[in-house]
């Protein structure tokens, strides 16, 4: 449930600025011209938002500061475009099937826009405490503002027959009986993809018929935004107390958020480079291949095969920095390359552009190696709204190809004595395990460590070596860690 709280005709106050009318001329009704609908700028932003994920194949959170900027939406009014947006992405084959429910049409002849405003407006029913007129009649407004009255009028039926009940009513009708499909059930009820349930209780394994809900609805959650505290530069208490956050339960460099903290990066140590967003799980899998015990000294040369943005190689290259070691960091994106390069600014990191299969680097000639693989990243759904409506069964093989491939080129990177970290930010097993026994069964020079151990305090591991970390059981990203040694 939102936490937003409207005025009770669900419209925010207009701090003075003269409604928008985004009418491209006004529609005639029986009694001479009516005046064109009052536009909420909120509802609005976040229709667009809608409309850049489907047109453009936009990634929300980068489509939606520019939308923002746009209709100069700050504080309570951001706010509530970012839920409406993000909500609405996140939620949307739930939304989808109660559409279809209510309407005559197959939904392949609703126009798309209508689609996007149906779905704004489902969501708004069923998934916020806006009240039930307020939601249809700012829904229909839009609709009226763009498409004219014929298609307002379509869209306030489909709505007011979708308002006549609760979320909890539609997934008693639509979902799939518990009793036949518990995964396909699990899946309607939390708004994921069949495939991808199945993917989650794949990877819990024997915990999965007891924890697939929780794990779902941890997926579905508002994400707490995480901060790091780049070594040497700020303690998480530090950064904990100017930004208002409390400090992570297992990362010593992590700070949580409180919910609702405004724009990120005008809190001051984020502006200034001290502190920087990321999940707590991808400190843990960083922190791990720097604490992962080595044969013979550790020489401080660390190698991050696949860096973009940066955020695990401003860690490394922080912690290599404290005892005077450096990283290279290699990335295939040229663009990417450049995020690599801001992150790590001022730490003793270089930054390669190129294939990590084929890195021009020496061979056998790091202590330390991370491998966080290009993956279908199904460990970060909360964070990425749209991502799991995108993503199809198919990339994964095709991925897990890739990983295999660049976990064998980190293999011929590390020294003797050296360590591999294997990571995810999906818990798929043909992408975890799947990939690690798939390159262990083919070599005798490779010890796979235990990586519970340098996740000290950090419960629920399961049974190893390999580390499985998520949203429900730890609060972080569904990040996968495997830790190999090279014995020869
Ligand atoms: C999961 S992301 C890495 C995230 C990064 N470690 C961080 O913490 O910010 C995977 C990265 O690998 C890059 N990549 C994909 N294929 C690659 C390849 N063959 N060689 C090197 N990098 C690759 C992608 O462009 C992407 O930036």
């Amino acid at each position: 449930m939102s936490a937003h709280q409207p005025r009770g005709d669900g419209r925010l106050p207009r701090r003075g600025r003269p409604a928008r009318r985004h009418t491209p001329g006004p529609p005639r009704g029986r009694h001479g011209p009516s005046r064109p609908p009052e536009v909420d700028p909120a509802r609005q932003a976040a229709l667009e938002l809608l409309t850049a994920v489907r047109e453009r194949d936009a990634y929300a959170n980068l489509a939606l500061p520019t939308i923002l900027r746009r209709h100069r939406l700050r504080d309570r009014d951001a706010a509530l475009a970012t839920e409406l947006g993000y909500g609405t992405l996140r939620t949307q084959g739930l939304l989808d099937a109660v559409i279809e429910a209510c309407t005559d049409r197959p939904m392949s002849h609703v126009e798309a826009p209508l689609l996007d405003a149906l779905r704004l407006g489902t969501y708004q029913l069923l998934r916020t405490r806006i009240p039930p007129h307020a939601a249809v009649d700012t829904t229909v407004d839009l609709v009226r503002s763009t498409a004219g009255s014929r298609s307002a009028g379509f869209v306030n039926a489909i709505l007011r027959r979708i308002g006549q009940r609760d979320e909890a009513a539609w997934v008693a009708e639509l979902a799939p009986p518990a009793q036949e499909d518990a995964i396909g059930h699990a899946a309607f009820t939390h708004a994921h993809p069949r495939w991808i349930a199945q993917a989650f209780a794949d990877a819990l394994g024997p915990a999965g018929p007891a924890e697939l809900d929780a794990a779902l609805a941890a997926d579905d959650a508002r994400p707490v935004v995480h901060l790091l505290a780049r070594p040497g530069e700020i303690t998480a208490e530090e950064l904990a107390s100017a930004c208002g956050g409390g400090p992570a339960p297992y990362s010593p460099y992590g700070v949580h958020l409180e919910p609702g903290t405004g724009e990120i990066g005008e809190l001051g140590a984020v502006a200034e480079g001290l502190a920087l967003v990321q999940d707590e799980g991808s400190q843990l899998v960083a922190l791990g291949l720097a604490r992962a015990a080595l044969e013979g000294p550790d020489g401080g040369r660390w190698l991050d095969l696949c860096a973009g943005p940066g955020g695990k190689a401003a860690l490394l290259g922080g912690l290599v920095a404290l005892d005077g070691g450096s990283l290279d960091a290699v990335e295939r994106s040229e663009h990417r390359a450049g995020l690599v390069r801001r992150a790590v600014d001022g730490l003793p990191v270089i930054v390669h552009v190129a294939d990590g299969r084929e890195a021009p680097l020496p061979v056998g000639g790091y202590d330390r190696v991370l491998v966080d693989a290009p993956c279908t990243g199904l460990g970060a759904l909360r964070r990425r709204p749209e991502a799991r409506w995108r993503r199809r069964p198919e990339d994964v093989p095709e991925l897990a190809k890739l990983q295999r491939e660049l976990l064998g080129a980190a293999l011929r990177h590390v020294r003797p004595g050296g360590v591999v970290a294997y990571v995810t930010c999906s818990p798929h097993l043909a992408e975890t395990v799947g990939v690690v026994t798939g390159v262990l069964r083919r070599r005798d020079d490779v010890e796979h460590l235990d990586a519970r151990a340098v996740l000290p305090g950090v419960g629920d591991l399961g049974p190893g070596p390999s580390v499985q970390l998520w949203p429900h059981r730890h609060g972080t990203d569904a990040m996968f860690l495997a830790l190999l040694r090279r014995t020869g």
